[in-house]
């Protein structure tokens, strides 16, 4: 017998909304099952036996809380883990803690600072990595809101108009990149200075032709905010990016999502915010405690949608190898 040297291939890993390039029409379904059988009570506990390591080196309140809770609404364990109270705090290297967590566990998230951290712990791990937020991309949090915007949206994606007003961050790169694998004309308002990577813009572009939808980058939050069905907006002052507070404060100070931005665009339109949010900066405390929002419905969602992409990535039949 010829010797096998093809290696076992490795586990699907989730770092980039990209990665659910095909996957995201029924991901979004699965999770509305999900959510309408936990109203019914008719949860099933198919994650028995399954456990989640959940790595966070920067606070979180919905990511974490909403992981934990879907292992166990759905009869797994979810175990977290802070760098500072772990041996990679102390030097240990982000490839040895993956290999010993692969043997622990059916899957791992991360929320890291670094991308390529990221890359590197999913590189050496033998079960799926999802990322939990790092400096390039936050899909676990867009997965919710396109959950949120079929809700509203119930005639889909196509001929609506998502608008962005703020930082050309994570967020805005993993909502840039999936509003254009669903179809869904994408405009963001971004400063010049503050503009996502242009390989980004470029794939989100590529992919937007692919599906017909516009996705477009703008200076002016009044043009990108005219005619649009919703406005979304994200943290001036990402973590991270703390020492550049003042000069951030400055340059997006035109870029609040307030009552008048809301009324340039369609009757009907909503604020929406990933949280948590500066209250008075990005958005004010009339938007996000009235009723043209869809921001505290982002925020369940995230529950729904983490068990659709734990199920995905790491449910019955995906094993730790
Ligand atoms: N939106 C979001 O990821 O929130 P947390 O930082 O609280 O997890
Ligand atoms: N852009 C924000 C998102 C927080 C959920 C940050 O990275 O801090």
């Amino acid at each position: 017998m010829p010797k096998q040297t093809v290696s076992p291939p490795g586990p699907r890993h989730l770092l980039s909304i990209l990665d659910l390039k095909d996957d995201l029409p029924a991901l979004l379904k699965r999770a509305s099952v999900l959510k309408a059988q936990r109203q019914a009570g008719r949860l099933g506990t198919p994650f028995r036996g399954r456990a989640l390591a959940m790595i966070f080196e920067k606070p979180s309140t919905r990511t974490r809380s909403s992981f934990e809770l879907a292992m166990t609404e759905l009869g797994g364990h979810a175990v977290y883990l802070s760098p500072q109270d772990m041996q990679l705090g102390r030097g240990e290297t982000i490839p040895d803690t993956a290999r010993v967590l692969s043997r622990y566990y059916h899957g791992i998230i991360y929320r890291a600072f670094r991308h390529q951290d990221e890359e590197a712990l999913a590189h050496a791990s033998s079960v799926p990595v999802i990322n939990a937020l790092d400096d390039r991309e936050h899909p676990c949090q867009v997965v919710a809101d396109l959950l949120t915007l079929s809700e509203r949206w119930k005639g889909g994606f196509r001929g609506r108009r998502l608008a962005y007003i703020g930082d050309g961050n994570n967020v805005l790169n993993s909502l840039l990149l999936g509003s254009a694998l669903v179809g869904l004309d994408f405009v963001a308002a971004i400063p010049q200075e503050y503009r996502p990577p242009a390989e980004v813009v470029a794939q989100a572009r590529a992919l937007a032709a692919e599906a017909g939808a516009a996705s477009e980058i703008v200076v002016s939050p009044r043009e990108a905010a005219k005619g649009a069905d919703a406005l979304y907006t994200d943290v001036w002052v990402s973590m991270g990016d703390e020492a550049e507070e003042a000069e951030r404060k400055a340059a997006f100070a035109g870029y609040q999502v307030n009552r008048a931005l809301l009324d340039r665009a369609k009757p009907g339109a909503f604020a929406m915010h990933d949280l948590p949010a500066h209250r008075g900066l990005e958005i004010t405390d009339e938007v996000m405690d009235g009723d043209r929002q869809a921001i505290w419905d982002q925020a369940e969602n995230r529950l729904h949608a983490q068990k659709a992409i734990l199920e995905l990535f790491l449910g019955p039949g995906r094993r730790p190898r």
